[in-house]
């Protein structure tokens, strides 16, 4: 079937066009660039941009997909979790769109399209791809699932804090290298060429034997470094390497715990942190030292997009799950 999908939890306006999980357009604009100045994602800025961008966006994942608009037989949108503000663009767009070509409307968890977007080469093959342990890893969560079906996920594990993006983009905001963090961060720890990082804590690791997270002491240790040291080049290198490092172990560990936890043979980790090399190294590491099947979604798929909100959206309107215009956006979802 012919899908629109739309994406605006956060700060990305994205539309994609996805006939039978084949991706024909994915287009996304990103209002990243307004919120440099300020560490983060300034909601009100955010759902202006939305505003602006939602009609040019999906216009053009339209006619890049080659199809007519008549010929859309069914819209996907993000109904949460995220910002309201923003969430409410892209539902009222895809409401409008679902109204105006009288074709069915679904509303998708942004957390499983995370999750499920690995899967997306192009093919959705996911039934047999269950049970798998998923992690959504993004700006604003970072939480450990266990997958075993569509409809079926189990919370197994999340942040106590802030969400490890989060923490990426805090500690970037600390050393004035702007927003997002994790590229900037990711950027200046590959420049590292020391042997002595930083022993930052590995919150929940030592005598904790969860599955949860917590990373506002990491970023607390790096504030605290950073006020103490003399802020030349080579130390934010320093600082940035430690950092993704304390980071990476954490992550791969909670992984590692998660699969024994579960007893699942399979991984799949989505969100715009895995697009960090040294994390997605570290988690196959680990995955081919234990016999593990691991999916990780290209770097394209990783950030916010609407491709996984258009394939998600399909393999549940196929397996009987429908909404309607009383559909609303919830900010927090598990
Ligand atoms: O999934 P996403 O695009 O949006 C949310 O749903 O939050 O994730 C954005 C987050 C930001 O916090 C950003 O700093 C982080 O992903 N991120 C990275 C990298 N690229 C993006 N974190 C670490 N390394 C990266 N290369
Ligand atoms: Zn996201």
């Amino acid at each position: 079937m012919l899908v629109l999908g739309i994406e605006t939890s956060c700060d990305e306006t994205a539309a994609s066009v996805v006939r039978d999980a084949k991706v024909l357009s994915q287009e996304v604009s990103s209002s990243v660039h307004l919120h440099s100045d300020y560490g983060g994602v300034v909601p009100e800025i955010a759902s202006r941009f939305h505003t602006e961008y939602i009609y040019p966006v999906v216009r053009k994942a339209i006619d890049d997909a080659g199809v007519k608009k008549g010929e859309i037989e069914l819209v996907a949108v993000t109904s949460g979790p995220g910002l309201p503000g923003s969430l409410l663009v892209g539902l009222s767009f895809a409401k409008a769109v679902s109204l105006a070509l009288g074709v069915p409307i679904i509303g998708v968890n942004h957390l499983k399209a995370h999750m499920i977007s690995c899967f997306i080469r192009p093919l959705f093959e996911i039934d047999d791809k269950f049970p798998f342990v998923g992690m959504v890893a993004s700006g604003g969560h970072t939480g450990l699932y266990r997958c075993d079906g569509l409809d079926k996920w189990e919370s197994i594990g999340r942040t106590r804090d802030d969400a490890v993006g989060e923490a990426f983009d805090k500690v970037a905001k600390i050393m004035g290298l702007g927003y997002p963090g994790g590229p900037r961060v990711e950027k200046r720890a590959n420049r590292y060429k020391g042997t002595s990082p930083i022993d930052f804590p590995r919150a929940m690791l030592k005598g904790d034997k969860g599955l949860d997270f917590s990373f506002s002491g990491i970023k607390t240790a790096v504030l605290y470094y950073w006020k103490g040291c003399d802020k030349s080049e080579s130390e934010i290198d320093r600082i940035c390497y430690s950092f993704q490092k304390a980071v990476t172990e954490i992550i791969v560990e909670k992984l590692r715990r998660a699969m024994v936890f579960s007893g699942c043979r399979r991984l799949a980790v989505g969100g715009g942190v895995v697009e960090n090399a040294a994390i997605r190294s570290g988690i196959e590491d680990m995955c081919e030292k234990n016999g593990y099947i691991f999916f990780l979604p290209s770097r394209k798929l990783c950030g916010d997009n609407a491709v996984m909100v258009a394939a998600l959206g399909e393999a549940l309107f196929l397996r009987g799950v429908r909404s309607d215009l009383t559909l609303n956006v919830s900010a927090v979802m598990n």
